[in-house]
């Protein structure tokens, strides 16, 4: 039995429908490409899927939405997968427009269980007269021939800002449709933000692991700043592509050191920190998945200098105290409430 995700199976066995040079939006698992014919663009969100796909003769991949490997007007197919968060479709829409050549046909294709039938009004909305063609491994697949190119496809227009304002210091975020909490800021993550001013990590090179829009690397500069102290950098990484790009944005409009990376977990971590402070992932699609944070947990250490400092904030509910005294160290709770729970653990030297 194949492991491929459902969307991709339903792909697959509606192969037939693609016509001429192919565009695919959202990939998810590669290992669909080498059973599809004639190759073409594939553009996926997910860092690690992007690391590890191997080359593939005649596919050209691309990172995220703002990859310059997005040519327009140049696909005759051109198939979005449904993505987890609604607003992101129509993103998805407005990039398959933009890539679609005159005359292209579009091919929408998702889970019934994520809402595929909800979609289909945002669909309908850019193509009009599309229709179901296949109901097929727990997904639909929608198509629309000669789907109307749009001129453009202009991030800009997409980015939204908003202020997040925590212990009296005030940031710009930058947020894009599917990146986490866009448009207001986590209850953790202000949680969090309250103890790095009440008791601030150690001074030093700092790592923001999952930075979703950067807001908590320009918030610890900001205060740094405001406190009359000079700036320490602070690298951030996330696996999302919105979330790097939105990073990258916040972290120019607030002046904020560091360098913003692409990164699947750790994977493109070289350096030793004085501190990692994070508001890790908790969710695969849908579900509660701590595998995830519970792998970061267990190469954090590696990427502590001795005596440095993990800060963590997470549902209470979650599983990681244990875990930090055995990978870190000795675990202090510095702040809690029904929801969350900010944990602060120093590496052993
Ligand atoms: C709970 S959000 C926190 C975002 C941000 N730090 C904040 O506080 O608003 C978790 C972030 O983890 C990112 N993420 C999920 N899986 C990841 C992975 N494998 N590696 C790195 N980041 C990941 C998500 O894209 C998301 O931006």
């Amino acid at each position: 039995m194949s492991a491929l995700p459902n969307a991709h199976e339903a792909l697959l066995k509606n192969r037939d429908l693609i016509v001429g040079r192919l565009a695919l939006i959202g990939l998810s698992d590669t290992s669909l490409l080498s059973d599809l014919p004639g190759g073409g663009l594939a553009l996926t969100d997910h860092a690690g899927v992007f690391a590890r796909t191997p080359a593939l003769n005649g596919w050209q991949m691309a990172f995220g939405y703002d990859d310059t490997a997005l040519q327009g007007n140049a696909a005759n197919t051109v198939v979005v997968f449904l993505p987890k968060a609604r607003a992101e479709l129509a993103f998805r829409l407005a990039l398959a427009g933009y890539l679609a050549a005159a005359g292209a046909r579009l091919i929408l294709i998702g889970e019934k269980r994520e809402g595929i039938a909800g979609a289909v009004k945002q669909l309908k909305a850019v193509a009009p007269e599309a229709s179901k063609v296949d109901s097929a491994r727990h997904c639909q697949v929608w198509l629309a021939d000669s789907f109307a190119t749009a001129g453009g496809f202009d991030l800009e227009h997409w980015m939204s800002w908003h202020i997040v304002d925590a212990a009296g210091v005030q940031v710009s975020v930058a947020g894009l449709p599917g990146i986490f909490s866009d448009g207001e800021p986590d209850h953790g993550t202000l949680m969090l933000l309250q103890t790095l001013a009440d008791l601030p990590l150690p001074r030093g090179h700092s790592l923001d692991f999952a930075c979703g829009s950067g807001v908590i690397g320009s918030w610890i500069q900001a205060w740094q700043r405001a406190g009359g102290t000079e700036p320490a950098p602070i690298d951030a990484v996330d696996v999302q592509s919105q979330a790097v790009i939105c990073t990258r944005a916040t972290y120019q409009k607030n002046q904020t050191l560091g360098d913003v990376l692409a990164s699947d977990g750790l994977a493109a971590v070289t350096r030793k920190y004085r501190a990692i402070v994070t508001n890790p992932p908790f969710h695969a699609g849908v579900r509660t998945d701590t595998t995830m944070t519970e792998q970061f947990l267990r190469q954090a250490a590696a990427h502590l200098q001795p005596g440095g400092e993990l800060r963590l904030v997470a549902n209470s509910f979650l599983p990681y105290e244990a875990l930090i005294r055995r990978t870190i160290g000795p675990v202090t709770r510095l702040a809690s409430d029904k929801r969350f729970t900010v944990y602060s653990a120093k590496r052993q030297t």
